[in-house]
């Protein structure tokens, strides 16, 4: 694996959970793949679980990291080709891409959405710039749009907490004080329906995800519906995707809050969040610490993920 920010970029989706299990039965078995090797991780932004999960696998895998938080003791970074560099950046991406490519094997990067233009976002200009100037394999750490190692810890904690084959997982928007970007929904979308589960989304109108991440799931504008006889339940929030409210909040309305009412309407369901997240805007106290809530090992499986990723990549670079 030379990439890695699509579902497509992981190839059979059993075969990729089976490798997470046995991973996960014995993290260390691989520690000479990664002798010598260097991952630098590259953050844009505030990271808890990326960071330490994604480090935590790479040392499980033997390798060396180097953590950059780009605005936080770096050159202020221009991303603009043609800017006159007359302002507070005095450094170009295009020189410093090239440059932590010389000092490490493999590079991960976490790079929200900034809202001021969906085309920007949505054409992944910093991700692709990685991929484009650094000579290295670019894993992504949540980007403007996509959030894959999180998509692939959500589907190996599914599988391992589901009870049947063919579950029910229902996404729900839940409200938030702030403008949150698509990228968890849309990469939990694009995995869901890589798998033969019974996947619906359910928010307010005007919170429609892109066709590009949502074609052929099941889209259920009344919660309660959405809910009923769910197995799992997936909440977060994201900002409007449509023109002209692309990154705009149109509402932050607490009926919408995941509640213990809520979960009764479903079946026992088990509740999931990425994490971080603001209790009683997204989930009531009691949900997210009730039996049902698998948060915490969903956050656990973020080292696994990473590590799946990275196994590949430094199978590939041997
Ligand atoms: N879920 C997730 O990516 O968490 P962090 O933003 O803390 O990395």
């Amino acid at each position: 694996m030379r990439y890695f920010k699509s579902v497509t970029d992981i190839g059979d989706l059993n075969e990729a959970v089976r490798e997470a299990m046995q991973v996960k039965k014995n993290r260390f078995a691989y520690k000479e793949l990664g002798r010598d090797k260097t991952l630098l991780m590259i953050f844009f932004n505030s990271s808890l679980r990326t960071r330490l999960s994604t480090q935590k696998a790479a040392m499980n895998l033997g390798m060396n990291v180097i953590v950059l938080d780009v605005n936080q003791g770096a050159w202020k970074l221009e991303t603009e080709r043609g800017v006159v560099m007359d302002g507070d950046k005095p450094e170009h991406l295009l020189e410093a891409i090239p440059v932590m490519g010389c000092y490490c094997d493999v590079i991960g990067v976490r790079s929200f959405a900034r809202f001021e233009s969906k085309r920007d976002d949505y054409e992944e200009k910093i991700f692709n710039q990685f991929v484009k100037y650094s000579g290295r394999p670019v894993f992504a750490m949540e980007t403007a749009t996509v959030h894959p190692l999180q998509s692939f810890a959500d589907l190996i904690t599914i599988e391992e907490y589901k009870t049947k084959p063919r579950p029910k997982v229902v996404l729900t928007w839940a409200p938030h004080p702030k403008a949150l970007p698509q990228a968890v929904p849309n990469s939990f979308a694009q995995w869901m329906l890589a798998t033969d589960y019974d996947f619906v989304i359910t928010h307010p109108h005007g919170y429609e995800l892109s066709q590009e991440f949502t074609a052929g799931a099941t889209i259920e504008y009344d919660q309660d519906k959405a809910l009923a006889g769910a197995d799992f339940v997936y909440a977060k929030n994201w900002s409007a995707f449509e023109d002209p409210n692309y990154g705009k909040v149109l509402t932050t309305d607490r009926n919408w809050t995941i509640t213990a009412e809520k979960m009764a309407l479903t079946n026992d369901a088990r509740f999931m969040h990425c994490l971080p997240v603001r209790r009683n805007m997204i989930v009531s106290d009691d949900v997210i610490e009730s039996p049902r809530s698998i948060v915490i090992p969903e956050a656990a499986n973020r080292e696994i993920s990473a590590q799946v990723v990275l196994k590949r990549i430094l199978e590939d670079l041997q």
